[in-house]
């Protein structure tokens, strides 16, 4: 494939792998063709993961390095996503600069849509989108930015609140100055005469012919070769199902298959047209032709629009998707319920096939014979009196492939509204499109109305019964999903019916699709003191320190370290059974393959078989004994990593299973299987409390757990000195401290042989901890052994199955309140799902019972959790650790009071919350004074009173459509309540020119902590920013580092930067006061003239906290950032989609030592919370495997997914005493305000459920996906849905915790 092309062999490495199946876009590049017909260029983005090396014949490609450098010119595209700070973690950055370019090359002035379509396939784990919209936001045209409420230079002028970023210095967008397309390569496309090509590679033979004869001949010679042209279904079968195909053949140059005829009953399109080209197409069909016409196109326009991200759709082609034959093709259904036909060749002549259920036989299946070459696509106009739907249902809303997706067609009688045919087909419900032919005779000859659309229901119920253990899940929902889109096609239809014959009566309100125009939003901090030197830079928004060449591609990031000399590749080997004993490990088939140097298995580690965090000890190969599957078993060393592959594909263990493994905490709890210690905590009387309160009520919340899909998977590579047993690493971790003493003991050697080095992170959210020191230490045995380099870079989907993710809890409580809303006694019992090894998860527990009670003063209070020991993967520390769970279950807790009592929720979290100095459950005094100033400003900046009543009287005009609102605050305590963790040390060096080497024990992982201690630096140091390097991160400068974790980074870093500052500042006063008007440089020459150290050491012994579980009490944080949010959501009841609408956030984090780079987080954060609570599934099969691998199964938020419009406040007037210059650690809490987004699903759904009747708690639980939601809002549909009956069968996935 191109990536690796260009990865290794051009050493051309910012084009980025994130999932290898076109899913992430990290891997964006733009291809340009010249088209001899129209003597034009043709410039599209796409994935290089996905685009085989071979197609690219006469192609320009052009990838991140070839726009700009800075090294000569950065490109405005660049540069703009850098200013704009979206740049964090820069992984996503080259991808994203790619799919903007190629916009930029087509339509340089493009529209907020042109960019929101650009970007739908790049997916950024980090930054919450916002900045990236709004950094490429400036290349609109004018009028599509009027109006907004940012980056108007005027308004410095006009005194308003300063900006993020300054618009007026941007680099201006000169398309004349672009990348020509290489004349040459013209010139061959017109003069060279086009010839068939071979390629003969190790295992493939590539044979790309030019004209339909020879297509026809070599089809007719090799029939079970598959005509290769997007690459999207053969490539990822190849790649992640092991398809093998000897000849693949790959028609691109056939013009015929490119050609589009036009006739007056239709447009025949050629089947290997891209999406990209048919939707551009029939957009064009729409314009032109009669409305009456142009059904079928536009109900393929509304599906096309969906398919993928843009770069799929650039290079997909249209009889790919059809003869894929997927289940849940979306172009099928509509392909085949308008009647199309296909135009199919082969040496037997030529044919026409009606697209329909004979056609499309089975999963993947059509009837196509092996030799038959789909030529052409015809779809007809419609006809007057004809209608058509396209409706599907996704987990995402955007680049998803649809649970259930449909084509609708009706043609009445002229004049009436009496069916005369009726057409109806659904993908998602079977293992191909599904026609629903008993459902369309039912209504023929009959008006069409809600007697008939009722009997129809019925019909279609029993038409289409999916077995509950259907592949892919959903059952119950799928089966409501049919009824439910054939209601709102039936919406759409009484709209037209009334327009064209006054029959019916209107109901517009369900047929308006959801709102998806993003406005600009606004960012709001303070600004800094007057007076301040403008050399000093703490408290301004300074960008990124590399965002820049993040956005150029140079950024390295560990696999972009070039291959050393000799250099191994290690894959890894794990189990394929959750619970077994290992009899036997046979390599020697692995041992075989060409290239594979080793197979490394537990009795190769020469020191400590364990790793030991905290404590607790953890395999790191399994020996006799295997817990879940994906644990690691043994590891494959070859010299390219296909040969480790394919060694490790056939190394053979032999099990003997253990019986009944543990996988749900529901199991763990009846086999008693925890980690020990369990926690308890209490404050009052809780037994007493519940005799005396007005009311009990008992309730619960499942919580599922959350992939940390950083964009760049764990890598790491070991090299081998040579001499004196030293390794150097190089790895993508948070803790490079733990990697080094882990690999040190692993091998027997002392830790000052071990150094490591971590450059940058490519996003880590607390996956980088424990895990990849495991691994690093796998790779470490392999190159002890070998004496060769090794590098371990994880696939995507080995990373999701090995690494864990966040634990999924299932909480429970007892409530007792009074009448008028007072808290008075809550029990809470949480059981984290913990998976086969202890890991952080005790820990976890721990910060789940410190935060339960969140913002409230319960007087009587009582928690308790347990880690539930499983057999499923070892989950970890995430981004919150704990207390996203945590506090969940407290406000779902405060929800079903405010249900009981008929209240909103917002009047019970105010009545009940802390007021005044207070002391938390565990006897920690503090002052809610900010978090209270938070709510009240949340409120007041999301006009809240104004809104919550314009969402009600929305809802009583809407049947289908319901608004809700959620306000939800935030307490979360900051530092490890372990206190030797609150250490941290720097190392700083000023050399004699002047400029400054930097060194802390922070990690750089996108968050900005090297941002920030340049500031530092800069302010102690009084001088500017531009004199200051920070360096890699090293075991070898900085030594005994703590974790990069617990938004401690910046707190406990920063302050030994400093001290290391203030000691050379100290130092050179004496040549200051020498010399008062001297320069930096000057003082720093005469300094070591006169023998004055240069170099000092910083140390940060932080604070001494603790937790006395015993006492039950302690001081287990530095202090509290407090935060509240606001999120205003609109739902689609039929469907269970919504929308955000909007989102306020207000934040206390003190004085900010750099607003861009805080608003960054709290925005990113924000954003990763919402995919927690509304949208990512892990789903594991019934024997515990994970089925969720990649992007294509697990569903992050996209662009589509951001509040359209997000305002964030950094509360104003703050001061913490107990941080760097009275900042606050912000990198976590802000997560758990996504459930703002959750709870105001909450509330859509209880309007929903009101008007049906219903009133009262209900069970929601997280995340509350479109399934979850539309289930329950308890429509009509979902009632007719028969429930599968417990027990009664084997369920597809697991219903995890
Ligand atoms: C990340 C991603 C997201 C996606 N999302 C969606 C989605 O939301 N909705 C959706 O419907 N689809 C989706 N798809 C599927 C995608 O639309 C199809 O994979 C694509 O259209 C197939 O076209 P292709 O040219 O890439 O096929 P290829 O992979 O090149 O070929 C696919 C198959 O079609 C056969 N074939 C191709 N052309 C012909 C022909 N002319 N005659 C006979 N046989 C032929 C080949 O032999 C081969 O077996 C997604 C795919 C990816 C990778
Ligand atoms: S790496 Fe190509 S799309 Fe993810
Ligand atoms: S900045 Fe986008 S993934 Fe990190």
């Amino acid at each position: 494939m191109l990536l690796s092309y260009l990865r290794d062999r051009l050493r051309l490495t910012g084009t980025k792998y994130g999932c290898g199946g076109g899913g992430c876009g990290a891997c964006t590049v733009m291809v340009s063709r010249y088209q001899p017909g129209t003597k034009t260029i043709l410039h599209y983005s796409a994935n290089a993961c996905l685009l085989p090396v071979c197609q690219l014949q006469g192609a320009a490609v052009t990838t991140v390095e070839g726009i700009g450098s800075t090294k000569t010119r950065v490109h405005p595209v660049q540069e703009r996503i850098a200013r704009a700070h979206g740049s964090q973690c820069g992984f996503c950055t080259p991808g994203m600069v790619m799919s903007m370019y190629t916009l930029l090359r087509n339509t340089p002035q493009p529209t907020m849509e042109d960019i929101r379509e650009a970007l739908g396939g790049n997916l950024c784990r980090c930054t919450g989108y916002r900045p990236i919209v709004d950094g490429f936001r400036t290349f609109c045209q004018i009028s599509s930015f009027q109006g907004s409420s940012f980056y108007c230079p005027a308004c410095v002028f006009q005194g308003l609140p300063p900006q993020l970023f300054d618009q007026g210095d941007l680099l201006p967008l000169d398309p004349t100055q672009e990348l020509i397309f290489p004349p040459e390569l013209i010139l061959m496309a017109q003069t060279e005469p086009q010839m068939s090509q071979r390629f003969i590679g190790e295992n493939i033979v590539w044979i790309s012919p030019v004209s339909l004869d020879e297509l026809i001949q070599l089809k007719a010679d090799h029939p079970q070769a598959p005509l290769v042209i997007g690459n999207t279904n053969i490539g990822p079968d190849i790649k992640f199902k092991g398809a093998l195909h000897p000849i693949i053949i790959s028609p691109t140059r056939v013009q015929e298959l490119f050609a589009v005829t036009r006739t007056a009953q239709g447009v025949y399109i050629g089947a290997g047209c891209s999406l990209s080209v048919v939707k551009a197409l029939l957009e064009g069909l729409v314009q032109e032709l009669p409305e009456e016409k142009t059904e079928i196109y536009r109900a393929l326009l509304q599906q096309l629009g969906n398919v993928g991200g843009q770069q799929i759709r650039n290079v997909a082609s249209i009889g790919g998707n059809i003869v894929s034959a997927y289940p849940n093709s979306d172009l099928n259904p509509v392909l085949a319920a308008g009647s199309c036909k296909l135009s199919v060749v082969s040496k037997g002549g030529r044919k026409e096939i009606l697209l329909n259920k004979d056609f499309l036989v089975g999963f993947g299946k059509t009837s196509l014979k092996p030799d038959e070459i789909v030529l052409s696509v015809f779809i007809p106009v419609s006809r007057k009196w004809e209608f058509m739907g396209a409706l599907r249902q996704a987990p995402r809303k955007e680049n998803a492939l649809a649970t259930v997706t449909s084509g609708i067609r009706v043609m009445f009688t002229e004049g009436s509204s009496v069916v005369k045919e009726l057409s109806i087909c659904y993908g998602g419900v079977g293992p191909c499109t599904v026609s629903a032919s008993r459902t369309f005779f039912l209504p023929t000859n009959r008006p069409w109305n809600e007697q008939t659309l009722s009997e129809a229901y019925t019909v279609l119920l029993d038409e289409i019964s999916l077995s509950p253990s259907h592949p892919g899940g959903k059952v119950d929902f799928r089966r409501s999903l049919t009824l439910s889109l054939l209601f709102k096609f039936n919406l759409q239809i009484l709209h037209k019916l009334w327009e064209m014959v006054r029959t019916g009566s209107l109901l517009v309100h369900g047929i308006r699709p959801l709102p998806n125009q993003l406005q600009p939003g606004i960012q709001v901090f303070q600004p800094v003191v007057n007076g301040q030197s403008v050399d000093d830079q703490v408290g301004r928004p300074v960008m990124h320190h590399s965002a820049i060449s993040q956005a150029t591609g140079e950024a390295v990031y560990c696999d972009d370290i070039p291959k050393t000399d000799g250099e191994l590749h290690l894959v890894l080997v794990t189990s394929t059974r959750p619970h077994a004993k290992i009899r036997g490990i046979d390599v020697t088939e692995a041992l075989q393959v060409p290239g594979v140097v080793d197979v490394i298995t537990s009795k190769d580690i020469p020191g400590k078989k364990f790793r030991t965090f905290t404590g607790v000890d953890e395999e790191l190969l399994a020996e006799n004994e295997v817990s879940c599957v994906g644990q690691m078993v043994c590891a494959v060393i070859a010299d390219t990593r296909e040969q480790a592959k394919r060694g490790a594909a056939v190394v053979k263990i032999h099990y003997e299973d253990l019986p009944e493994p543990v996988f749900t905490v529901e199991e763990a709890m009846e086999k008693k299987s925890y980690f020990q210690p369990q926690r308890t905590i209490e404050r009052g009387n809780v037994t007493q409390a519940f005799e005396e309160v007005d009311q009990v009520y008992e309730g619960e919340i499942r919580l599922g757990g959350q992939e940390h899909f950083y964009m760049e998977t764990q890598s790491m590579v070991v090299v081998p000195s040579g001499e004196d047993r030293e390794l150097r690493v190089y790895l993508s971790c948070q803790h490079p401290t733990y990697a080094q003493e882990s690999i040190a003991e692993t091998l027997g050697i002392p830790s000052n042989r071990v150094s490591c080095h971590v450059k940058r992170v490519g996003g880590a959210f607390g996956g980088k901890v424990t895990k990849t020191s495991a691994i690093a230490c796998i790779t470490s045995v392999a190159a002890w052994r070998s004496g060769r380099a090794v590098r371990c870079v994880l696939e995507r989907g080995e990373d999701m199955l090995i690494t864990g993710a966040r634990h999924p809890v299932l909480g429970r409580y007892k409530v007792g309140f009074m009448n008028d809303g007072k808290i008075i006694a809550a029990d809470l019992h949480y059981y984290a799902n913990s998976g086969n090894t202890a890991d952080e998860s005790v820990l976890v527990v721990e910060k789940v019972l410190l935060h339960l009670d969140n913002a409230y003063n319960v007087p009587n209070l009582r928690g308790h959790s347990v880690a539930c020991k499983t057999n499923l993967p070892s989950n970890t520390a995430f981004r919150g650790f704990g207390v996203p769970q945590s506090m969940l279950v407290t406000e779902n807790m405060i929800n079903d009071v405010a249900m009981k009592l008929g209240r909103n929720a917002e009047e019970i979290r105010e009545i009940n919350m802390y007021k005044e100095v207070s002391l938390t459950h565990y006897k920690f005094q503090f002052d809610p004074k900010n978090l209270l100033r938070c709510w009240d400003e949340c409120k007041e900046k999301s006009d809240y009173d104004s809104r919550r009543q314009a969402a009600g009287e929305f809802n009583q005009k809407n049947r289908w459509k319901k608004r809700g609102l959620a306000v939800i605050p935030i307490k979360y305590g900051i530092a490890f309540s372990e206190g030797f963790l609150n250490q941290a040390a720097s190392l700083v060096h000023i050399y004699k020119d002047g400029s400054v080497l930097v060194s802390h024990g922070g990690t750089e992982m996108g968050q900005g902590i090297h941002t920030k201690m340049q500031q530092v630096a800069s302010r102690e140091l009084h001088i500017p920013t531009s004199f200051i390097h920070i360096t890699e991160t090293s075991t070898s400068a900085v030594p005994n580092t703590c974790p990069s974790a617990a938004s401690f980074g910046t707190d406990a870093n920063g302050m030994a930067v400093k001290n290391a500052c203030e000691t050379l500042y100290r130092r050179l006063e004496p040549v200051r006061k020498q010399n008062p008007t001297g320069t930096w440089e000057s003082w720093v020459k005469k300094a070591f003239l006169q023998k004055i150290s240069l170099s000092a050491t910083g140390y940060y012994r932080g604070h001494d906290l603790y937790m006395d579980w015993e006492k039950q009490e302690g001081q287990p944080y530095a202090y509290f950032t407090y935060g509240a949010c606001c999120s205003e959501v609109e739902v689609d009841c039929l469907s269970g989609d919504y929308r955000t609408v909007r989102t306020d956030i207000v934040t206390d984090i003190g004085r900010s030592i750099n607003p861009s780079v805080d608003i960054g987080q709290i925005e990113g954060s924000f954003i990763q919370g919402l995919g927690l609570y509304t949208m990512e599934e892990l789903q594991f099969s019934p024997s515990g495997v994970l089925l969720t691998r990649g992007p294509s199964q697990y569903k992050i938020p996209a662009i589509c997914d951001i509040p359209l419009q997000f305002n964030v406040y950094l509360l104003s007037d703050s001061d913490n005493p107990h941080a760097i210059y009275s900042s606050k650690g912000i990198g976590e809490p802000v997560l758990f305000l996504g459930s703002s987004v959750f709870f105001a699903i909450k509330d859509a759904v209880a309007a929903a459920r009101a008007e049906a009747g219903m009133d009262g708690p209900f069970t929601l639980d997280s995340p509350a996906t479109p399934e979850r939601t539309c289930l329950a809002c308890n429509t009509d549909f979902t009632q007719k849905i028969p429930p599968s009956r417990p027990g009664s069968f084997k369920p597809w996935a697991l219903n995890i915790p």
